[in-house]
């Protein structure tokens, strides 16, 4: 895959998921081979405004290559975002235009904008004047199933200058729900000349394929598949390379890499933090495992590492006899 001036040795590109894809779980995805990272959105006016969350959630100091994502409404904040994100030098920034979130939409930023066109061209335009690393987009269909416009949005963000398309094909109207519509990111693909992204329901490394496959698109781009399944990142890269997929990991790798993804969290979250945010990665590496659901009750009762690592290793030598 290759955007603009930079060149990926995969296609495969980790979502952006706010409350999922912080610093921890890039590295941890990097590790696994994702080319390419995004950070969780991050809204311009409160970039603008320096939080100091929200600037912790634009840090890009891991290795390899990331995106930072805004999200906005309007042309004066996201440039001043952007030239806020030029300083931090990330090696791409990228504009959101498919959060389906109510809180969202009422400010007119996010999916929102799929109903506004012209605005967007504007938005773009402004963004990539500014930017000193090249501008990409992520957009979903349309607004519902009377407005599918992403044909049309997506031309004119490519008239603006934008250096590649993501597209989560759903609709706003849509949420999560249904299926992602795969057709329309191979139209997308004949339609424009600038890399197209595809997103939407890869859940396995053959999804994958079978996506790349039908629609041609340059970037595979995965969210839901590896919360919880980082190990999704290294059998995607492993089967595009032609090689044989490594057994699953096994429960103690499992837990392993939780207690790896804790220690990271702690350095860069401080523990109590970390803990909290924990027990939600670790429901979900622990997914489909047995008696998964009391382990979860446990670990939520968990206030320290020591406490949640106990009870992981408990769990661990005790699986069948669990309660
Ligand atoms: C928990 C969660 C948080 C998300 N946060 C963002 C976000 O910050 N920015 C964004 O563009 N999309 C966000 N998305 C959408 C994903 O990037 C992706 O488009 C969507 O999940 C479809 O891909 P998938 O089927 O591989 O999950 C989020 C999705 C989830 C599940």
């Amino acid at each position: 895959m290759e955007i603009a001036n930079l060149k990926f040795p995969n296609p495969v590109v980790l979502a952006p998921m706010a409350g999922v894809t912080d610093l921890v779980f890039r590295k941890l995805c990097k590790k696994m081979g994702a080319a390419l990272t995004t950070t969780e959105m991050i809204s311009a006016k409160g970039l603008y405004y320096t939080n100091q969350q929200t600037l912790k959630i634009a840090d890009v100091s891991e290795e390899g290559k990331t995106s930072i994502q805004l999200f906005g409404g309007d042309v004066e904040s996201l440039v001043r975002a952007v030239h806020i994100v030029n300083e931090i030098g990330p090696d791409l920034i990228d504009f959101n235009m498919g959060c389906p979130a109510t809180k969202i939409i009422k400010n007119k930023e996010g999916s929102a904008l799929m109903t506004e066109p012209q605005k967007v061209e504007e938005i773009l335009r402004a963004m990539v004047k500014e930017a000193t690393v090249p501008v990409t987009v992520k957009i979903r269909l349309g607004w519902d199933d009377q407005n599918k416009n992403y044909l049309e949005v997506a031309k004119r963000a490519e008239q603006a200058g934008v250096a590649a398309i993501a597209l989560h094909a759903r609709t706003r109207q849509q949420f999560y729900s249904g299926e992602a519509d795969w057709q329309a990111i191979a139209q997308l693909k004949r339609e424009i000349k600038i890399p197209v992204i595809g997103n939407g329901d890869i859940w396995s490394a053959q999804d994958a394929i079978d996506m790349m496959e039908q629609t041609k698109c340059d970037g595979l781009m995965i969210g839901r598949g590896v919360m919880g399944n980082p190990w999704l990142v290294r059998d995607l890269v492993t089967l595009l390379a032609g090689e044989k997929l490594e057994e699953k990991p096994s429960l103690e790798e499992i837990i392993g890499t939780i207690t790896e993804h804790l220690d990271d969290l702690i350095e860069y979250k401080g523990e109590y933090i970390a803990i909290r945010e924990m027990r939600k990665h670790a429901a979900w590496y622990l997914k489909g495992q047995p008696k998964a659901s009391q382990v979860r009750v446990l670990l939520n009762t968990a206030e320290t590492k020591s406490q949640m690592e106990e009870i992981l290793w408990a769990y661990l030598d005790n699986q069948n006899t669990f309660h």
